[in-house]
């Protein structure tokens, strides 16, 4: 089953959205196989972001993602790293619909709250950067109710 990885910004951690976005996956039908709350290393954010690094924002994209605990995730279900894109919204808040995470929760994009995996291919790398110690393997008991 596809999986994505979703970690809620150090902005999303202080401003107690932690809770009610987990909420929103959940409730959709996702099965979370991942959960931690760590300070990330400058190295690690780099890492991930090292598509952006010929950006002009990537040294405050990555200062961003290291100032405060993140809550990295990995949540499980079908066609989820498009579905996942879709409940996060838009990348600038200001084109981001109400009723996706950014358009309800945020004003800028240099705090937007949340990252989702943009593509299965990086879904896999991410998910392989953020836990190399592998997630939890199991069955829900509920996917005869959320699957045909
Ligand atoms: P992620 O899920 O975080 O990867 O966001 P995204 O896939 O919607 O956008 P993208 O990968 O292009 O950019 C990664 C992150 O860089 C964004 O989520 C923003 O936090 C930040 N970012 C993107 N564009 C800008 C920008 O123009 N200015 C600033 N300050 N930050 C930006
Ligand atoms: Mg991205």
């Amino acid at each position: 089953s596809e999986r994505s990885y979703i970690m809620i910004k150090p902005d999303g951690v202080q401003r107690n959205l932690v809770g009610e976005i987990i909420k929103r996956f959940e409730a959709k039908g996702y099965k979370l196989v991942g959960l931690k709350m760590l300070m990330v290393d400058r190295g690690l954010a780099e890492k991930h972001y090292a598509d952006l690094s010929s950006k002009p924002f990537f040294s405050a994209l990555v200062d961003y993602i290291i100032s405060g605990p993140v809550v990295s995730m990995v949540w499980e279900g079908r066609e989820v790293v498009k579905m996942g894109r879709t409940i996060i919204g838009a990348t600038k808040p200001s084109e981001s619909a109400p009723g996706t995470i950014r358009g309800d929760f945020c004003i800028e994009v240099g705090r937007n709250v949340i990252h989702g995996s943009d593509s299965v291919e990086s879904a896999n790398h991410e998910i392989g950067l953020w836990f190399p110690e592998g997630v939890a393997e199991y069955e829900s008991s509920q996917k005869a109710w959320i699957y045909e």
